[in-house]
């Protein structure tokens, strides 16, 4: 595999091709999923419940996300790096220029934030002093205690239209990239196809142009239930690189997600 860079990905969808992202937090696991040819990794906040054993991203700060994305940035070799700006990192201009800048020095190439009443503007900010970035929509987990839970978002023709609108406005604001988190499959196949930018998805169906999974969760060693939307690849694996890349390969094939993992 060649260094994959944001005009990879770009390639990969125009050509109507696929491709796999896992989160990883630590430099062993970063070289395995690098080694196993996954285009992308995500140094996620999630790392607050798989790593920390809190029970949302809430608690993790600045700090955690610098010391991870360093640890990752280490030994992946040819995956594009994300990392996530945290809870309430990029609520003022001030904060967003600052905290995005520590985690690109720290090894980031893209910075991922979620969607709030402002992200258009943030996005338009660190496009503006070339950050790349990756704006996540949908389920936004780090407002899970405003929504009351993890639920599907995009259910109602109203969400939905305003979601397909924000999508736009965050392309045109300079976003490089789009996550769409538990959404309606059709949803997602329509902002994929509205938007030049690739799209990546979790719990969003199989039309989005890559997909992601929480790296324990697909390895089936996260302590809770699962999602609907997460397939455990140790099920059919003999060591951790073989699952890992046999999730690769099955995005790639459009065999992952299947239809019992959409809603
Ligand atoms: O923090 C994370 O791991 C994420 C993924 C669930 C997309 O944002």
């Amino acid at each position: 595999m060649k260094n994959i860079t944001l005009r990879t990905l770009n390639k990969i969808k125009q050509n109507g091709n696929k491709f796999a992202c896992l989160t990883a937090y630590d430099s062993s696991f970063a070289q395995v999923v690098s080694d196993a040819e996954i285009e992308v990794i995500l140094v996620g906040d999630s790392l607050g419940m798989v790593l920390q054993g809190k029970n949302s991203t809430v608690p993790v700060t600045v700090d955690d996300m610098v010391y991870h994305t360093r640890c990752v940035a280490q030994s992946r070799s040819k995956s594009l790096l994300i990392s996530d700006l945290p809870f309430m990192s990029y609520c003022t201009e001030e904060l967003a220029l600052t905290n995005a800048s520590r985690l690109m020095q720290a090894g980031a190439e893209v910075i991922k934030l979620e969607k709030n009443g402002r992200i258009v503007e943030t996005i338009q900010l660190l496009n503006d002093y070339g950050i790349p970035t990756c704006a996540h929509i949908g389920l936004a987990p780090q407002q899970v205690h405003k929504l009351g839970g993890y639920r599907v978002q995009g259910r109602e023709q109203e969400q939905a239209e305003l979601m397909k609108q924000e999508a736009i406005a965050l392309q045109q604001a300079g976003a490089d990239l789009l996550l769409v988190e538990l959404i309606p499959a059709p949803l997602a196949a329509e902002i994929c196809a509205q938007v030049d930018i690739p799209v990546i998805g979790i719990g969003a169906g199989p039309d989005t142009d890559g997909q992601i999974l929480v790296l324990h969760d697909m390895l089936g060693i996260t302590p809770h239930t699962p999602p609907k939307f997460v397939k455990n690849f140790m099920l059919e694996a003999s060591s951790i690189q073989e699952a890992i890349a046999k999730y690769g390969q099955a995005v790639r094939d459009g065999q992952f997600p299947s239809s019992e993992h959409c809603f």
